[in-house]
């Protein structure tokens, strides 16, 4: 499965049409998929499903570009990464899936998960 998704991954990347430098950089996106972001993300917009849900999880570069203008994003998004998202007080309601972002605190550090953070709000300039 994991090879899979790394193949996958992998296809995405190389098949972008117009990938920006940050969506090329192989060894972020292998931190994502190691760490198992990639298991409900997307780097760009997922195509509509056929049974027409919600994606699980809002593709990175529409994070980027709802962010890129939010000079405390970098905090704000590591805190959510390592805390998980707040069911009180979710950002993509009505665009992706009902679930909640878990906490990942166990599976990143905190450096893995600025790390991230950076990364992705710089995918869209
Ligand atoms: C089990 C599914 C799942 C996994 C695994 C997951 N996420 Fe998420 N993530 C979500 C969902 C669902 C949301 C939308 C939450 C919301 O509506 O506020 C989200 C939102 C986000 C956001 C935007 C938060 C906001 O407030 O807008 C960032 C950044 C993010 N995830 C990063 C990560 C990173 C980095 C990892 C891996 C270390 C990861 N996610 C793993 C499901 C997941």
């Amino acid at each position: 499965m994991r090879t899979l998704m790394t193949a996958t991954a992998a296809w995405l990347l190389t098949s972008a049409v117009g990938a920006t430098p940050a969506e090329n950089n192989a060894a972020m996106l292998k931190l994502a998929t190691d760490r198992g972001c990639m298991a409900c993300h997307t780097l760009q917009p997922a195509a509509p499903r056929a049974d027409g849900l919600p994606p699980i999880a809002p593709a990175w570069r529409d994070v980027s570009i709802k962010y890129r203008n939010d000079p405390r994003a970098h905090d704000t998004l590591t805190r959510t990464v390592l805390d998980g998202s707040n069911p009180a007080g979710r950002h993509w309601v009505g665009k992706v899936s009902p679930a909640n972002m878990p906490p990942q605190a166990g599976t990143v550090s905190a450096d893995e998960a600025r790390r991230l953070v950076n990364w992705l709000l710089v995918l869209v300039p």
